[in-house]
């Protein structure tokens, strides 16, 4: 594991502090931070939101959300930890005008970093950051998070950003998208620019398509008041999607500087081929999960686990993407992802073209040669490759696997995607970080599809829960003679 460095003492304040996000992943994270020595004992955490609670009653809420969502063997006696001593709760209605902010104010130091963490809707980050600037809050060492989604489509999103723009500088606002912090998405980095062997072959010439799946088991869960009015593409695609795209698809930033990085995103993002009005039914489907089975389980269908009895918000996307650029001309990214899937895997396949010709005898089929990254769970990479058998019975060939596992290669605990990207905004360091253009640009694309979907009025197809999506996911890719990576191992959640 590499070396821990403690971060200055902070001030971290989380607007939305008793919500879903902060319980389920923000705390566990700076626990785990603090446990690790990173987070020096005078900070302070201190949870906003409008409930009536005082901070020992926070503090009670804080010790639950920890034993629900840290693995038992890093649970220590709170207590004994200091943990709880840094938390404090203010309570706040951010959004209304006739609030006293004093009692935030008061708690918070003037030499110190200061982080306001928006874990909320995205149209209160306009209103709750005029209010920071309004009570002179936002100073010097101060920065904002923005979670995302920021916006519901490319106007709404630049009217936040400007709405944001105007109370913090750009160099200051940290949108955060929790995918680049994962392990081995950062890992895609240095498989791409640490390695001789990858990029001579990362072009049109050797690859045939790329594929990106991100399938989860789970449905909406308690978030329906939130998914319904999202869906799959602003959920998932718009962010977490494209921004693995990027990486895979980015030429070499001249440095890791937070903008050379996100210099050559935006550029990928900003060569998406936009999708035509007419083309959007035959690059893209949308599916909704209706009853079925997880795991051997069964499981209701999307209506019912919402309590309506109609929506057409999607549950599934798969999308043909293409790249407008002399590196990618012609090699399709197709992009899918979904909830109520037979398994939790997120996996990037690159496919590799098939040998132009073939020395060995015809009834040897040479399978392409594939690079499978897995990003969750069983993190890792496999190199699929054409081997001799071994013994007698002449040239036997099977494809096998050249297979790095982190478990592995590094054992340990692999830190949340949260914990990294937590302490980065205390650090400053924006790399991991959208830009306002880069959101922008990614709406820019996406935008087109939902407008194309809204015109045609066409409901999401259904699937059955635990299935791979609507059939016409698998036609969207068979069209082109190509199938989507079945090959998922047993990463069952
Ligand atoms: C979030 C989405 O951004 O990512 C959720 O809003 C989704 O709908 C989650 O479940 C998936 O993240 P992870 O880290 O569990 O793969």
């Amino acid at each position: 594991m590499s070396k821990i460095i403690p971060v200055p003492p902070f001030d971290f304040v989380i607007f939305g502090g008793t919500g879903d996000l902060t319980l389920r992943k923000l705390l566990p994270a700076l626990y785990h931070r603090f446990l690790d020595g990173q987070i020096p004992a005078e900070s302070q955490i201190i949870a906003v939101a409008r409930s009536d609670l005082s901070s020992a009653a926070y503090r009670g809420r804080a010790a639950d959300a920890l034993r629900h969502y840290v693995e038992p063997a890093n649970l220590r006696n709170p207590a004994e930890t200091g943990f709880y001593e840094m938390l404090h709760y203010v309570r706040l209605d951010a959004a209304a005008e006739d609030q006293d902010w004093s009692g935030l104010h008061s708690l918070l130091s003037n030499d110190r970093i200061r982080v306001f963490y928006l874990a909320t809707s995205p149209n209160l980050f306009g209103p709750i950051c005029d209010a920071l600037a309004h009570n002179g809050l936002n100073q010097n060492e101060a920065r904002v998070v923005l979670e995302k989604p920021i916006g519901r489509d490319l106007e709404s999103a630049q009217a936040i950003n400007d709405e944001v723009g105007r109370c913090f500088p750009e160099a200051s606002t940290f949108r955060i998208d929790h995918f680049l912090g994962k392990e081995t998405v950062q890992n895609l980095l240095a498989l791409r620019f640490a390695n001789t062997i990858f990029e001579r072959l990362w072009n049109a010439d050797v690859i045939d398509h790329v594929q990106i799946t991100v399938a989860e088991t789970v449905g909406v869960e308690g978030r329906g008041g939130y998914y319904d009015h999202s869906g799959a593409l602003r959920d998932m695609v718009q962010n977490h999607l494209l921004q693995l795209l990027c990486l895979l698809a980015m030429e070499q930033p001249v440095s890791l500087g937070a903008d050379a990085v996100r210099d050559e995103k935006l550029k990928v993002l900003r060569s998406l081929r936009p999708l035509e009005l007419y083309e959007v039914p035959a690059m893209t489907v949308r599916g909704q999960y209706i009853a079925g089975a997880v795991n051997g389980k069964p499981v209701p269908g999307y209506l019912a686990d919402l309590g309506h009895n109609e929506s057409d918000i999607e549950t599934f996307v798969a999308i043909k993407a293409e790249l407008n650029s002399r590196r990618w001309a012609g090699v399709p990214f197709y992009l899918r992802t979904g909830k109520r899937m037979p398994q939790k895997v997120s996996e990037i396949v690159v496919q590799f073209r098939r040998l132009p010709f073939s020395i060995f005898p015809k009834e040897h089929t040479l399978e392409a040669n594939k690079l499978i990254i897995r990003l969750q769970p069983e993190e890792g990479m496999r190199l699929e490759m054409m081997t001799k058998e071994p013994g007698p019975g002449g040239l036997q060939l099977r494809p096998t696997g050249l297979d790095i596992s982190y478990e592995k290669t590094f054992g340990g605990r692999f830190p949340d995607a949260y914990e990294r990207l937590l302490m980065d905004t205390v650090r400053g360091n924006s790399t991991l970080f959208m830009r306002r253009d880069e959101v922008e640009a990614a709406w820019q694309w996406v935008t087109p599809i939902m407008e194309a979907w809204g015109s045609r009025g066409e409901r999401p197809r259904p699937y059955a829960a635990g299935s791979w999506g609507p059939t016409a996911a698998i036609a969207l890719i068979e069209r082109d003679g190509r199938t989507w990576h079945e090959d998922l191992g047993d990463g069952q959640e």
